[in-house]
């Protein structure tokens, strides 16, 4: 059984926990997109781990962990993170493979997402400064991209590297009046990222084909959500890549019609990190009440979360154009408490009721959301482990949900350790 697990928001819906949980059915969990602007939390007991590079697998001692072509890789996290599971005894040497092709995301990445944002202003995206933008504006671009497997020939890395450090601190003087980076330094750290992480480079198009081959069952793990992708979500606020569904294929080197169930996630309710429009959002007691209950502040970056009600036509938007076969409702905790809850059921756009999301701004800042709404639940969940245990407001709220966007629950998140989910509408997991 091949799994993908997709982000039908923007980002955050608690993918690690899901990635986590269905880790133990898989031998392979595969990272195939984004970067370090990920935060994948995974809640074990009392330890609790934030994974931005390494696949969400990589907690669990026996599973194979695999971060493929198209993850741009900031090597000094990464070696943080190998380095930081080490201390907690979770080695990764011998299940840990990472591509040879994959780009890599160096100091003046991320000196130049922050100086463009700062440049911005009032106009920034909102990024996370992970220099994941500039990284894959590089990797478009071609002659000033270097790539993991270049750290295995680093005499011809270093005329390389001086290149286009060269020309990087020309954009920066000119464009910026910035200091400059120093290429000395910069291929110095080169060669210790070498050393550190060159034994796991390998060719990850022919490992996952050959795995497939063998009947390996494995798990792909999406980063950030639909809404973020570059071509179908909230363009210019968005992500440098595609994160829906879309992208799974080109992004992990294996086509889409080998995984035989998309999850999708999502929150109960909506969240947003940086920039841009956000038709449910709550700008009051009650998207705080959610921020605060649900502990909103990001993952990477620790900036507070936007939060508002759940979107039924963003929701349905990811589920149609991802072919999503089953989701994940998480958070359903956070709204114990509130009075009534409302759900966007369609957006009124110049007089005109749709239920079909624009992926066009101009149209989007115009949605007026029409709303249901329902009976809020005042009982303790986080204990809860099976369906019929909810009250049955919380019942109905999930059962609507599953109604709005066509789907089933197979999964429901009630706190965020492993064990407070509740599976429904699946033999068993
Ligand atoms: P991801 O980027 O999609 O993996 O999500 P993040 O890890 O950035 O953010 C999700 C947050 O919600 C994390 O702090 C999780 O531990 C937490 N979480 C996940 N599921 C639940 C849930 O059902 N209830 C609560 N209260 N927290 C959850
Ligand atoms: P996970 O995988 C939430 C958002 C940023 C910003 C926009 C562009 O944890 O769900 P970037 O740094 O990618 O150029 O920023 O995308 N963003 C995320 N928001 N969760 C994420 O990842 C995100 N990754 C990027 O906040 O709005
Ligand atoms: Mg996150």
């Amino acid at each position: 059984m091949n799994r993908c697990v997709i982000g039908l928001q923007w980002g955050d819906e608690g993918k690690g926990k899901v990635v986590d949980i269905l880790a133990e059915s898989s031998e392979i969990v595969v990272r195939y997109n984004g970067g370090a602007n990920a935060g994948h939390t995974v809640v074990v007991g009392n330890d609790s781990f934030a994974l931005h590079l390494l696949p969400s697998g990589a907690v669990r001692p026996e599973t194979i962990c695999v971060i493929t072509n198209a993850v741009v890789i900031d090597p000094e996290t990464l070696i943080e993170e190998i380095e930081g599971l080490a201390k907690k005894s979770v080695g990764l040497n011998n299940r840990l493979f990472i591509s040879e092709n994959a780009h890599l995301v160096l100091d003046y990445h991320k000196k130049e997402d922050q100086l463009r944002e700062e440049a911005l202003g009032k106009n920034k995206i909102g990024t996370t400064i992970r220099g994941i933008g500039p990284c894959n504006a590089d990797k478009v671009g071609r002659s000033n991209a270097i790539r993991v497997g270049d750290l295995g020939s680093l005499g011809e890395l270093e005329p390389k590297l001086r290149a286009i450090v060269d020309y990087k601190n020309k954009v920066f003087k000119c464009v910026y009046n910035a200091e400059p980076l120093d290429s000395g330094v910069l291929f110095e750290k080169c060669k210790s990222y070498a050393e550190k992480l060159m034994p796991f480079s390998i060719d990850t198009t022919e490992y996952l084909y050959n795995a497939l081959s063998k009947g390996k069952s494995i798990l792909f793990e999406g980063a950030q959500g639909t809404m973020l992708d570059i071509d179908h979500g909230t363009f210019p606020f968005v992500t440098s890549v595609n994160v829906s569904a879309l992208g799974m294929p080109a992004g992990a080197g294996v086509p889409a019609k080998v995984v035989d169930e998309f999850v999708g996630v999502a929150k109960v309710y909506t969240t947003r990190v940086g920039s841009g429009p956000f038709p449910t959002e709550l700008n009051n007691d009650i998207g705080q009440y959610i921020r605060d209950k649900g502990h909103e502040y990001g993952t990477t970056t620790g900036r507070p979360r936007r939060c508002g009600w759940f979107d039924a036509v963003v929701a349905s938007y990811a589920v149609a154009i991802g072919a999503i076969d089953s989701i994940a409702l998480m958070h359903l905790d956070t709204l114990t408490g509130l009075d009534e809850l409302k759900i966007c059921v369609a957006y009124e756009i110049d007089g005109r009721k749709t239920s079909f999301f624009p992926a066009n701004i101009n149209k989007l800042v115009k949605a007026k959301c029409v709303y249901q709404t329902l009976p809020g639940w005042k009982e303790d969940i986080t204990g809860v482990t099976d369906f019929t245990g909810l009250p049955q407001n919380a019942k109905d709220y999930v059962t609507f949900i599953e109604k709005c966007i066509k789907r089933p629950a197979t999964m429901i998140g009630v706190g965020p350790n492993r064990k407070q989910t509740i599976f429904k509408n699946i033999h068993s997991r």
